[in-house]
């Protein structure tokens, strides 16, 4: 099946129609593709991923393993949970292994929906959309913090009356207290049947505690989207009334790694997945 464009605004079937990109601040999406070592980022995003790294420089190989994470998971959703529906909410810059990717490497029928609101992210969204002929791939431009607009648009390609895995992952640090995080968390949850999961990862403040209230004063002042880092038990919080798979939430290299090494990476990340019964 064909790639699809979901989205009103900017984006019509032709592909995106020329985003605003503002260069003259730092953006996510783009110093986190920095960190994985991309090149799609700007002088104000190097910036600003280099102070994060001053503070702590493990923050690169925390970062990759964030990625890594996201693979494993989504490896282990599709072999072993046998789910072969994703949301992934926060999509970022097209990386190594995107979830379509790793996928439908391991059942070609997947389909995934992507979502994100940066017009760079959307600029590069062909990339995301490159779905192999059996399964089906669409991008959304829209805001976690409308996840109606997102469950509405997701429903012409994901069927809900199926399992789906919602992704969020390194994203919600960039929903305050105030913007309802767990609250968005339970509305898409709520949207999901039994016998989906929620899969997520987020930066810690109490891992390395010193450094990440300096990154995080750090990336409040540089960076677009502002970010509130939680601890494990705030973490553990968005997965109410779901299952844990083993091992929990714990930092994000120790959840199934794939070799001692893998596990012993350094990171200010937790990340879990649940299972909704
Ligand atoms: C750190 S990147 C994570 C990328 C990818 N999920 C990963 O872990 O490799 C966070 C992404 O979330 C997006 N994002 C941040 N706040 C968002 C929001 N409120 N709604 C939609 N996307 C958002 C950013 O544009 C960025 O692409």
């Amino acid at each position: 099946m064909a790639a699809r464009w979901l989205s009103s605004g900017p984006v019509d079937d032709a592909g995106p129609k020329a985003p605003k990109v503002d260069t003259t601040v730092a953006h996510i999406s783009r110093v986190y593709d920095y960190w994985l070592g991309g090149k799609d980022n700007f002088a104000v995003d190097r910036i600003a991923a280099e102070r994060v790294i001053a503070a702590y420089p493990d923050i690169v190989r925390s970062a990759r393993g964030n990625r890594v994470f996201l693979g494993r998971a989504v490896r282990y959703l599709v072999r072993e949970a046998g789910v072969r529906q994703f949301l992934d909410i926060g999509t970022g810059l097209p990386a190594a292994n995107n979830t379509h990717e790793v996928a439908q490497s391991a059942a070609p029928e997947c389909r995934v929906v992507y979502v994100d609101n940066d017009p760079v992210v959307l600029s590069h969204a062909k990339a995301l959309l490159a779905s192999g002929p059996d399964g089906a791939t669409a991008y959304v431009d829209a805001d976690l913090r409308d996840p109606e607009a997102i469950l509405a648009a997701a429903s012409e390609v994901l069927d809900f009356s199926r399992p789906v895995a919602v992704m969020l992952v390194a994203i919600l640090q960039h929903v305050s207290d105030q913007d309802d995080p767990y609250g968005i968390v339970a509305r898409l949850v709520a949207e999901v049947p039994s016998g989906s999961y929620l899969g997520l990862s987020h930066p810690a403040r109490d891992i390395e505690a010193a450094a990440m209230a300096e990154i995080a004063d750090t990336m409040n002042e540089l960076v677009a989207e502002k970010v509130t880092f939680r601890t494990q038990a705030e973490v553990l919080r968005f997965f109410d009334g779901l299952e844990l798979v083993e091992p929990g939430v714990v930092p994000v290299p120790q959840w199934r790694p794939e070799s001692d090494l893998e596990a012993a990476s350094p990171t200010v990340m937790w990340g879990g997945v649940g299972r909704k019964s």
